[in-house]
C-alpha cells in the first residue's frame, strides 16, 4: 500500500475494555508488550487511555495519554522564560496543565510512512479543536533517544539539559504555538 493510501485509510479508535489486540510489532519490545498485555489494565485503573491506529483489522500504530503537569525547574531559567513568553503575565504560574504521551509506537512494517506524524497531529487536534473537559496547554513526552529526531521534527523542545545523557529526555510542545 502506498504511503498516501495508508494515511488515507487509517482510522483512530479508542481502546475499550472489551477489545483484544492480537498482534503488534514495533521496534520496541516493551512498547509491544504494553499494548498486548497492559493497556487495558491502565484503562481500567484510570491511569492511561490508549488509542489504536487501524487499517481494517490490523493495528498499525498506537499511543497512550495521561494527564500531566509541566512544572518549573528553577535551574532551567532560559527554558522557563521561553515557555512563559507566550503566556500572558497575569496567567503565569509555576506549573501548567499538560497531557503526557506515555507511549507511542508504529509497527515496523509501517515505519517511515508518516503515521508517527499523524499521531502527533491527532493529539494536537484532540486538545485544540475537540470539545475540552479540562484545560491542557502542553504536550509532554519522555522521549527515547532513538525517537528524539522524530519529536524534534514535530517541533517538540527539550525541557532541560540535565537529562541530556539519559536514556529518555523530557520534551514539550506548546499547543498555542500552532
Ligand atoms: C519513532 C516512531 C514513532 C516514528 O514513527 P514514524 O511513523 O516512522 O515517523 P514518521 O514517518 O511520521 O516521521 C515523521 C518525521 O520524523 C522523521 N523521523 C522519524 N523517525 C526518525 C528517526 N528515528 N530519526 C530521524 N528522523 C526520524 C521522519 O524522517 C519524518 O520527517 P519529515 O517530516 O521531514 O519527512 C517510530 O519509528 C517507532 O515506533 N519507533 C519505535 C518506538 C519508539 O521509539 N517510540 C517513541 C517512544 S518515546
Amino acid at each position: 500500500m502506498s504511503t498516501e493510501a495508508i494515511l488515507n485509510t487509517v482510522d483512530i479508535v479508542k481502546l475499550e475494555n472489551d477489545m483484544e489486540v492480537e498482534s503488534f510489532e514495533s521496534e520496541d519490545r516493551d512498547l509491544n508488550d504494553f499494548l498486548l498485555n497492559d493497556a487495558r489494565d491502565y484503562l481500567k485503573s484510570l491511569l492511561a487511555v490508549t488509542y489504536l491506529l487501524k487499517i481494517g483489522d490490523e493495528t498499525v500504530a498506537y499511543f497512550s495519554l495521561s494527564n500531566d503537569n509541566l512544572i518549573k525547574n528553577d535551574s532551567e531559567r532560559p527554558v522557563w522564560n521561553r515557555i512563559n513568553r507566550f503566556i500572558p503575565n497575569n496567567k503565569r504560574r509555576r506549573s501548567y496543565p499538560a497531557v503526557k504521551i506515555g507511549r507511542l509506537a508504529v509497527a515496523k512494517k509501517y515505519a517511515g510512512k508518516g503515521l508517527g506524524k499523524r499521531i502527533i497531529l491527532a493529539i494536537q487536534n484532540m486538545y485544540i479543536n475537540e470539545p475540552q473537559r479540562a484545560g491542557c496547554r502542553f504536550l509532554m513526552v519522555d522521549a527515547y533517544r532513538g525517537a528524539l529526531p522524530f519529536y524534534q521534527k514535530n517541533d517538540f523542545k527539550f525541557l532541560t539539559e540535565q537529562d541530556s545523557a539519559d536514556a529518555t529526555r523530557t520534551m514539550y510542545f506548546d499547543l498555542k504555538a500552532i
